[in-house]
């Protein structure tokens, strides 16, 4: 595995492999890598002949400056990690002025799907995803890239991007990885204490509760709100939980297949996210 710094070489290496036919496929992060991202490499198994694994904590997702600060990072960890798979071979790692040049003042507005659910509470953070979702599938070459549906929000927009600009790359979904407890494995679960750690084995379990009452018929609106309180009786400060739609995520009024729970919930100031099918 070769790691990458600059957008120079890196482009010198995908129009070679371009030339020589290969299909690359591209796994975008922000680092502090664990077994979901991880799970994300494995899953382009016969899906493409190179893989790229980027990392770059990407400032303007970030609607908090105190986030994108805290945000864990670990270059060396993450190196040995990737190159153990023994699969990837380019770990694409750029500053910022690779990425942004001064002066650099796009934006990539993905209308509508945006202020719904996070992006209530994270004003223009999805248009910053998607406008460094977009560099990096321009700057990689990207045939396929994989999306965990951890932040199934963040997979629907992009999904519509693609669509929307003709982007020549295929998305590739892959399911949530959980801890042994259920709990969605995020690189955010590092900085919570030992007890926030307890703590926050509610959130799936408060998911899963929410969806058996919706299974067995229970009324939509009475079995949210018995769940939003659950989580606050545990501690967590809820941001939203809903039932919508997985094409459109518009809220959604009946438990029908093709809807899925949706929760963000923070525990002090560690925003946690998850979300669960109804079928
Ligand atoms: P990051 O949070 O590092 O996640 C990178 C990719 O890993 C995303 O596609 C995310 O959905 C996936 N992922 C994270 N935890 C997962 C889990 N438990 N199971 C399955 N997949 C999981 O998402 C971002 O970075 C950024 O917004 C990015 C797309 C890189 C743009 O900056």
């Amino acid at each position: 595995m070769k790691l990458v710094r600059t957008r120079q070489e890196l482009t010198e290496i995908v129009t070679q492999w371009h030339k020589d036919g290969e299909t690359i496929g591209l796994v975008p992060t922000m680092g502090s890598l664990h077994e979901g991202h991880l799970t994300l490499v494995r899953e382009l198994d016969g899906k493409a002949t190179r893989r790229i694994v980027t990392i770059f904590v990407n400032p303007i997702q970030f609607n908090n400056p105190d986030d994108f600060q805290l945000y864990p990072r670990g270059l060396d960890a993450d190196e040995a990690l990737l190159a153990q798979t023994g699969v990837v071979d380019v770990l694409y790692a750029p500053d910022e002025t690779q990425i942004y040049p001064p002066g650099f003042c796009t934006r990539i507005t993905v209308s509508g799907p945006d202020k719904m659910l996070c992006g209530g509470d994270r004003p223009g953070h999805f248009d910053g995803v998607a406008t460094i979702v977009t560099k990096l599938f321009m700057q990689t070459r990207a045939d396929i890239a994989a999306f965990g549906e951890k932040d199934f929000q963040q997979l629907c927009i992009i999904r519509r991007m693609v669509t929307d600009l003709d982007l020549p790359v295929t998305i590739l979904p892959v399911p949530t990885v959980r801890e042994a407890d259920h709990l969605a494995l995020s690189s955010r679960n590092r900085r919570l204490t030992a007890a926030q750690r307890q703590q926050a084995t509610h959130l799936p379990q408060a998911l899963q509760d929410c969806l058996a009452a919706l299974k067995a018929g229970k009324p939509v609106a009475a079995t949210l709100e018995r769940c939003t309180q659950t989580l606050k009786d545990a501690g967590f400060a809820v941001h939203y939980l809903d039932l919508r739609s997985e094409k459109t995520l518009a809220p959604s009024e009946k438990a029908d297949p093709g809807t899925r729970l949706f929760v963000a919930a923070s525990l002090g100031d560690i925003r946690l996210i998850d979300n669960m099918p109804l079928a």
